[in-house]
């Protein structure tokens, strides 16, 4: 089976029961500051479940883009990528457990056609100290589809909780999640001993792998540190659509699934290796996973830099160059990866298509520039040379010059260079360390209300760029934004410094809206539409072929703003409480214009 198949077979059973299809949102959450990628199905959902109500409707589904870049160390495996899609299917405060269970049960059994007899579940043991009770109503459900009982294990919190933040623990206060009930797939191989006496579905010897998750969101968690009920009884589920591809195949490996594959058919016609060959294994891996990721953050905005989002994208092209070396291919052709992906995902991601060239372009560029980078590191381990490389100096070569440690090591021996690989790790954890605290500082700001000032800053940015583009001209249009709980920080196109007077009018536009008690409305129409019919927007590549068009109009018919957007917005700029202030402006790159703003 193809992925297409089962992405379209997921949908159309969600869609059977009521669920509305909503389109897969961008890898780089705009207006969530709290994370860089989105990582699951349910980051952009996060007002909906906490209570807000979705436009359309109660039950959604979804094939979300996803990236987790921590787990960038663990490729190489047959089942650890860093991009994948996610199958979502959610309620708000609607069905619960003894639906969701035998739905899913049904679509990998009859739809999948999967035996019902390697399928183990897990559930959530409960928690004594936190007042949770172990789930045996998921584990009776599962019962009564037939899973025997010895194929059905409890585990704690570690394995069977799930929050944006991880365990109950980690998670700041206002944080929604809930105990989850997970899907194996049993494929049948021999245990390794390497992973402990005896396996079970959470072994990591490759045995069992996870194809779904449904965590029942139902907690949000206290200034305390208690939990309690939330207002509704959320169904959050997500199922990887590359891992439940190779159980359709009975082949463990996910980089068989044809998505992948692609990747590891262009690389054994231009190395001349073979993928069977366990040497080369994880240079296939790396390489078809990485790239995939990287063209996938290309097309949404993520281009290679050296800091925030884009050193994700720069260090998975620049470890794909690493292995295209180690499989002796050609140098400088690591973007003829891009057309065999890019033709996979014909039709279900136009904007791949679209931009094709630019992605080429852009791996082409990333690779010619790791090159340059690459030879002044190896000069700074020459002057190692016949010497010690502590730890600190290797991280340095890592973080300055991207030369990886994995590079250094290869190099050592001929350079007679003894390298301090303890040290090294030392530094890079305490390194981590600092970024992750850095990130759970982030975290906590833009979660404090439960997103309700975020969302209206975000409905007065929208009236904001309305009012520059009436005071400045057609001409300005957004060029990034970054909203939290206390401001909104908002990037256009403009050539000059906009003067205060200007800012003032823009000012009195928002204000004015504001007071005017305008109505959102939302529209989903056809992308084109939308564009030939003169909705404001930026980035249109990055939406699918079907749009959301959100309108403030208030009751004498003014339309305030026309904007393509993902949401979510006040219903009623009344809502908006305070007033618009702009408190900065200054340049952000050539021909860009920052603009920082703050309800006051
Ligand atoms: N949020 C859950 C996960 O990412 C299920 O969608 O696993």
């Amino acid at each position: 089976m193809k992925t297409a198949e089962i992405r379209d077979k997921y949908i159309k059973f969600f869609e059977e029961r009521g669920h509305a299809h909503i389109p897969s949102a961008s890898l780089r959450p705009e207006n969530d500051p709290t994370t860089l990628f989105t990582g699951s199905g349910m980051q952009p959902l996060l007002p909906y479940l906490l209570g807000e109500k979705h436009p359309k409707g109660t039950r959604l589904v979804n094939s979300q883009k996803a990236f987790r870049a921590e787990d960038i160390e663990e490729v190489g495996d047959n089942r650890h990528t860093t991009f994948f899609e996610m199958l979502g299917n959610w309620s708000l405060g609607e069905y619960f457990k003894k639906e969701q269970l035998p739905w899913f049960f049904e679509f990998l059994t009859n739809e999948v056609g999967l035996s019902k007899d390697r399928l183990w579940v897990t559930c959530f043991a409960g928690d004594e100290s936190l007042g949770i009770p172990k789930d045996t109503e998921s584990a009776e459900i599962w019962k009564g589809l037939g899973i025997p009982e010895e194929r059905i294990c409890y585990y704690d919190a570690k394995k069977n909780w799930w929050s944006r933040s991880g365990t109950p623990d980690k998670m700041p206060a206002g944080e929604p999640g809930g105990p989850d009930s997970e899907v194996f797939y049993d494929f049948g191989t021999e245990h390794d001993s390497a992973f402990g006496a005896e396996c079970h579905p959470n072994c990591d010897c490759g045995r069992f792998v996870e194809i779904g998750n449904s965590v029942f969101m139902e907690y949000i968690k206290k200034e305390d540190g208690s939990f309690e009920p939330l207002p509704q009884k959320n169904v959050d589920f997500g199922g990887g659509l590359e891992r439940i591809t190779a159980a359709a195949n009975q082949d463990p490996d996910v980089f068989n699934v044809d998505s992948l594959n692609v990747v590891i058919e262009h690389l054994s016609k231009v190395s001349g290796k073979s993928y069977l060959d366990e040497e080369n294994k994880e240079s296939f891996r790396v390489i078809a996973d990485h790239m995939r990721a990287a063209i996938f953050m290309i097309v949404d905005g993520v281009v290679p830099t050296n800091t925030d989002a884009g050193y994700f994208t720069r260090r998975l092209i620049r470890r794909a160059v690493r292995h295209m070396d180690k499989l002796g291919v050609d140098k400088e052709t690591l973007h003829g990866v891009v057309a065999p992906v890019v033709e996979v995902y014909e039709g279900v991601y136009p904007e791949l298509t679209n931009k094709k060239a630019d992605i080429e372009r852009e791996t082409a560029l990333e690779e010619e520039r790791f090159r340059a980078t690459l030879g002044k590191g190896l000069k700074q381990l020459e002057k190692a040379k016949g010497g010690k490389l502590s730890g600190k100096e290797e991280f340095t070569l890592f973080s300055t010059y991207g030369f990886p440690l994995e590079l250094t090591l290869e190099l050592a021996p001929e350079l007679n260079i003894e390298v301090d690989v303890e040290g090294f790790k030392v530094e890079m954890a305490s390194h981590q360390e600092l970024s992750r605290a850095g990130a759970e500082q982030k975290f906590k700001g833009g979660l404090a209300d439960g997103g309700e000032t975020t969302t209206q800053l975000h409905t007065a940015t929208h009236l904001m760029l309305a009012g520059l583009r009436k005071y400045l001209g057609d001409n300005v249009h957004q060029a990034g934004s970054n909203i939290t709980t206390e401001r909104t920080r908002f990037d256009f196109t403009h050539p000059e410094k906009v003067d205060r007077e200007t800012l003032d009018k823009v000012e009195k536009y928002v204000n004015d809206a504001i007071a005017a008690n305008a109505v959102m409305e939302l529209v989903e129409m056809p992308k084109k539409e939308a564009k030939a019919s003169g909705v404001e927007g930026s980035f249109w590549e990055k939406y699918p072929d079907t749009v959301q068009v959100y309108t403030l109009k208030s009751k004498d018919g003014t339309v305030w703003s026309r904007e393509l957007c993902g949401g979510p917005h006040v219903k009623n700029t009344s809502e908006i409480k305070g007033t618009f202030k702009i408190t900065k402006e200054e340049s952000s790159s050539a021909g860009v214009r920052r603009v920082k703003a703050l309800l006051e």
